[in-house]
């Protein structure tokens, strides 16, 4: 039978109360502000900088709520999603008792985060066309008691696929615990977002990014979609202002300009296609993996000798070639136009 949210949040957390600011108890906006010990005079700083956030980020959130088909109260803004991972594990996992599962390769933060935490890790490797071992997934399921979390990221960082719905779906209905879809990299693919299946799967919680499309890596804003009480308890955990007042500005004139992201998307998914054939043309490239991100895993004979070479042209990619089935492998980011060629050159110079 499936277990209840309440009965997988780590049980202490049940019994604690949101964080209480100045700013949760009056949330007014007119009146003389000299309840939260700020400067009210002003800041050393030419601009207004002297007063605390929106600590749940409201308005950022019924924007968002619009634009993903969701209930603002199904929404959590996070310092970046590493911090949405980081809660995620700290609302769920018991130290020294939990688990969660990952399968490798993959984005390496939600190892970082359940080790940060004592979280004991399960790793089920992909298979060698990068899909979940759904079997073993399954089988770990069963035998596997203080398993909290699987993690699934589709496309997949590194390798660039995306993993099948059909798996996703057979893990979602057998598993009592939350899957954790991050769809980081799902702008730049053709699939439908999960999202719009968090209603059909109360387990189910997605993982989106402004660092990646909407180009604001460095605003640190990510958003994890999940049921109302997913997000309560992740509410509960986290700082009381996680998401600081400018990167809660720059989201909201980033939510005004999709038509930019859709540009943005529709260019770099351009140079993934240049990447991809003028990669087939080269020679000694052995292997070039079919992406459905704004990035590409290829294959060399030799990884380690073609990264450094690229580096002495201040050509700077990811060496994934120690990773798990992923010898000789390096991934490049699709860049600007000028770039890309830079790159491709470069590369046919490669002896
Ligand atoms: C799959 C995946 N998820 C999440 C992140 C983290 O993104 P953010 O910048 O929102 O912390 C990354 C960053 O590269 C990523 O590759």
């Amino acid at each position: 039978m499936k277990k209840r949210i309440a009965d997988l949040i780590r049980p202490h957390i049940l019994k604690m109360k949101p964080y209480s600011s100045a700013r949760s108890e009056y949330t007014g906006h007119d009146g003389i502000f000299l309840d939260a010990n700020e400067n009210s005079i002003g800041s050393v700083c030419g601009t207004l900088h002297n007063r605390y956030p929106d600590p749940l980020q409201e308005k950022v959130k019924i924007k968002l709520a619009t634009l993903e088909k969701i209930n603002a109260n199904q929404i959590f803004i996070g310092n970046g999603s590493d911090e949405c991972i980081d809660v995620l594990i700290r609302a769920f996992c018991e130290p020294k008792e939990d688990s969660i599962l990952i399968c490798p390769p993959v984005f390496s933060m939600y190892e970082h985060a359940a080790h940060a935490q004592n979280i004991d890790i399960k790793e089920i490797l992909l298979l060698d066309n990068f899909q979940l071992n759904v079997a073993e997934i399954l089988k770990e399921i069963e035998v596997n008691t203080s398993l909290k979390i699987i993690f699934i990221c589709t496309p997949n960082n590194p390798t660039g696929n995306t993993i099948q719905a059909k798996d996703i779906e057979k893990i979602l209905a057998q598993f009592s615990g939350i899957v954790l879809i991050d769809e980081a990299y799902q702008d730049f693919s053709e699939e439908e977002s999960w999202t719009q299946l968090l209603n059909k799967f109360p387990n189910l919680a997605v993982i989106k990014t402004f660092s990646k499309a909407f180009g604001m890596a460095d605003a640190r804003v990510g958003m994890l979609f999940a049921s109302e009480e997913i997000i309560h308890y992740m509410n509960v955990i986290k700082l009381p202002y996680n998401v600081n007042q400018y990167s809660q500005l720059l989201t909201l004139e980033a939510l005004e300009n999709i038509d930019k992201k859709q540009a943005f998307i529709r260019t770099l998914n351009e140079g993934r296609s240049y990447f991809l054939s003028a990669l087939q043309e080269i020679d000694f490239v052995e292997k070039v993996y079919p992406s459905d991100a704004n990035f590409i895993l290829f294959k060399v004979a030799d990884a380690n000798a073609l990264y450094q070479y690229l580096i002495a042209h201040k050509i700077i990619v990811r060496n994934r070639n120690t990773a798990p089935l992923l010898q000789g492998c390096l991934r490049v980011s699709i860049g600007t136009k000028t770039e890309n060629e830079r790159f491709i050159e470069v590369l046919k110079n490669y002896v």
